[in-house]
């Protein structure tokens, strides 16, 4: 598929690995637009909570209005919510169990809903492709380290719901990728701190740093050209494995 000159869609693009994919996806031609909590400069925006179905759709409507059928449609939301479970310590109840799966796993559902409505009512292109839908799940979702289970469980599911809708989406033309990121250099691991967070760092492999933005980015836009990419799910962490970690991190 020919990016430049099509429409995209990245949810998430105010911070993070969504920013930095909205800035690339721009440079090399296409119209971007924003769905986001917050604004973003320089960028067209409209404000959706992910979790929010109809707010989602409401985005998806007006941003396909203003720059057309999006060709490619990235989502980078998520939030965090780890500690144990049980014990004097416990930290994660129900309810933020319950958050956590809203925003990472029901707000991933929500946006391919939204923007898979779109998308199959546009004009298909010489291959009969109307483009591809790429999700971000974590190496969690494999690995998960002591705390991480809402987490884990969210980003599992968002990797578990991509060959089916892959399936699904295959009538239209469409597909559906997942990237699992290790860890990356992002405002949500850079200003995370403590043990685990030092922990982590120690356990990359090659290269010896933690990913850059836009090394994410390159690999969406490389998702968007490639057609053989569907149904499946990329781990993008330089050979990062997550061993069990420790219950003492969480002691309060
Ligand atoms: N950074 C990493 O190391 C890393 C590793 C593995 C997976 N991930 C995943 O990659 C994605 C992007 O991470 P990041 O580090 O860029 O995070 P980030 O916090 O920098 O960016 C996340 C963006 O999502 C938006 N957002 C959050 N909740 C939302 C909601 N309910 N509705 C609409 N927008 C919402 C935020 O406003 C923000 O702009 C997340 O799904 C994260 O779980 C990140």
């Amino acid at each position: 598929m020919k990016l430049a000159g099509q429409a995209a869609i990245v949810a998430g693009g105010a911070s993070g690995l969504g920013a930095a994919a909205a800035r690339h996806l721009e440079s090399l031609g296409m119209n971007v637009g924003v769905i986001d909590l917050d604004p973003v400069e320089g960028l067209s925006f409209a404000r959706a909570d992910i979790s929010d179905f109809g707010q989602v759709n409401a985005a998806v409507i007006a941003l396909s209005e203003r720059h057309g059928a999006p060709r490619l449609v990235l989502n980078t939301t998520g939030t965090g919510g780890s500690g144990l479970c049980t014990g004097p310590d416990a930290m994660v109840d129900s309810e933020v169990f319950r958050r956590v799966l809203l925003v990472n796993t029901l707000g991933s559902f929500n946006l391919v809903k939204a923007a898979g409505e779109v998308m199959a009512q546009a004009e298909p292109d010489e291959d009969g492709g109307r483009g591809v839908i790429v999700n971000t799940s974590s190496i969690v979702a494999m690995e998960g380290q002591i705390g991480t289970a809402p987490y884990a469980a969210a980003k599992g599911g968002v990797n578990a719901m991509t060959l089916p809708l892959a399936r699904e989406f295959a009538r239209h033309g469409i597909r559906i990728v997942t990237i699992a990121p290790g860890i990356f250099e992002t405002p949500m691991f850079s200003n995370a701190r403590g043990p685990m967070v030092d922990w982590l760092r120690e356990q990359v492999v090659y290269p010896d740093r933690p990913g850059k933005a836009v090394e994410f980015a390159e690999m969406v836009a490389h998702i968007g050209c490639n057609a053989m990419l569907n149904g499946t799910v990329i781990r993008l962490d330089g050979a990062f494995r997550v061993p069990p970690g420790r219950y003492d991190w969480w002691e309060r």
